[in-house]
């Protein structure tokens, strides 16, 4: 069988992790995290694929190419989390496995951070458990998809 395939989505403002409100995101800055994505990934035996893009548009195109290449998403939309039904609709439109990551606990946050668009196509949504989120959501992939083949969005979290 092929190796599972994942593609590891970051939304605007996460490349400046690290020194972007470390209080909330950590220190950990983003080429650091590339690289322990790329591990986590090995030690699961998931080819993984990690993007950032501060630009809404770049993460449309790249979740409508994502069936041609990759068995599920791993998506931080960041801050178009909470504003971006074109993301919503472009991860419906693929139907691919999708988990939705926050590094912060966005529950605890702003009124304005409690809606999540994105999340209402996500299957699992792993909130606030810092970068270790990441590495918890190819988990989830790898043992989701091993159980049950390809999955379907379930409840959003918000
Ligand atoms: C975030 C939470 C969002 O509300 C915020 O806009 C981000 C990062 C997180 O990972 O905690 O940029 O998605």
């Amino acid at each position: 069988m092929d190796k599972l395939s994942v593609l590891v989505i970051n939304g605007p403002n996460l490349n400046m992790l690290g020194s972007r409100e470390p209080d909330i995101y950590g220190k950990t800055d983003y080429q650091q995290l590339v690289r322990l994505i790329d591990k986590w990934a090995a030690e699961l035996d998931i080819r993984v694929e990690t993007r950032q893009s501060n630009h809404e548009g770049d993460i449309v195109d790249w979740i409508q190419d994502a069936p041609s290449s990759f068995d599920a998403i791993v998506i931080n939309p960041a801050a178009y989390t909470h504003t971006s039904i074109a993301i919503l609709d472009a991860l419906k439109a693929v139907m691919l496995p999708a988990v939705e990551v926050h590094i912060s606990d966005v529950r605890a946050r702003e009124d304005f951070r409690q809606i999540s668009y994105a999340g209402m196509a996500c299957e699992e949504h792993i909130i606030g458990e810092g970068i270790e989120g990441y590495k918890h959501a190819l988990q989830y992939l790898a043992a989701a998809l091993s159980r049950d083949g390809l999955g379907g969005a379930g409840e959003p979290w918000r």
